[in-house]
């Protein structure tokens, strides 16, 4: 387990290494349009091959799901690939992104790293060994209510998701905590949830490679994670709510008649 983490840890560093000098040198970055509001640069693509081939030197067998490229191989053992989380904000030329990587065996996630190439912060954890924020035990806050927390959330900016379902929600949590943080990189609010930065996160429409390193670090760090109805978390829930025990308990309980 802790071999796939070293290998996970080595391709983000390789690919945020790659991406930051493309950071400071923004002129270089061709972005493209995948879709109402979504958006590809040819930093991601080519920082998502920098990913793959590093994988692929350790494990030739292994199969991949990458953001860009989709599914390669077939295999129990599938590492799931956000080359740069937070494409919007590395666009804009707004710091905050990160590399997100996870290793799952039979569906069971067993390694995870989340790299931010700006500030140099490692979060990892592989499962029943804990999180880790450069190398340092990490945990999620203590807080016992969503009275005095800072949750995250992000906001439904594709054209297909529904607003007012959201807005609910928001309209709902909102007045009940200190307030909410949107920044713009899925996979760091996943991790500043299980570093205790944040209290909790919530989102609806992420995909796989948004959020499958962000859980395992979250629930290493004694965080909880499940779909915002309830649910356990599962690949292609539709919502997610990762938090402090106790947040996520009085969040759940205040949005229950929803
Ligand atoms: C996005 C970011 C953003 C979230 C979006 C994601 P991308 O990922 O994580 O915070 O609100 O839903 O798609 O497209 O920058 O990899
Ligand atoms: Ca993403
Ligand atoms: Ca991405």
């Amino acid at each position: 387990m802790n071999a796939y983490k070293n290998i996970a840890v080595r391709a983000a560093e390789r690919a945020g290494n790659f991406v930051a000098k493309a950071f400071a040198n923004r002129d270089r970055i061709i972005a493209q349009s995948k879709g109402p509001n979504d958006f590809v640069s040819n930093i991601d693509e080519q920082a998502e091959q920098i990913i793959i081939d590093t994988i692929k030197h350790s494990y030739p067998d292994h199969a991949i799901l990458a953001e860009e490229s989709g599914q390669h191989g077939d295999s129990d053992t599938v590492w799931v690939i956000d080359p740069i989380d937070g494409t919007t904000n590395f666009l804009m030329g707004i710091p905050h992104f990160a590399i997100s990587i996870a290793v799952r065996q039979k569906g069971k996630t067993l390694a995870a790293v989340i790299y931010d190439p700006i500030k140099d912060e490692v979060f990892s954890a592989s499962n029943g060994g804990g999180a880790q924020l450069n190398n340092t035990r990490i945990r999620v806050s203590d807080k016992k209510k969503l009275d005095n927390s800072v949750l995250a959330t992000g906001f439904p900016f594709r054209s297909n998701q529904d607003l007012g379902e959201y807005l609910r929600y928001f309209e709902t949590i909102f007045p009940l905590c200190i307030d909410m943080r949107r920044a713009g990189a899925a996979s760091l609010d996943l991790a500043y949830v299980a570093a205790g930065r944040l209290d909790g996160f919530w989102e609806f429409g992420l995909s796989e490679w948004d959020t499958a390193a962000g859980i395992l670090i979250v629930k290493e760090a004694g965080g909880f994670v499940g779909d915002i109805k309830g649910s356990p978390f599962q690949e292609k829930s539709k919502s997610i709510l990762a938090a402090n025990p106790g947040v996520f308990k009085h969040f759940m309980k205040s949005v229950k008649d929803l």
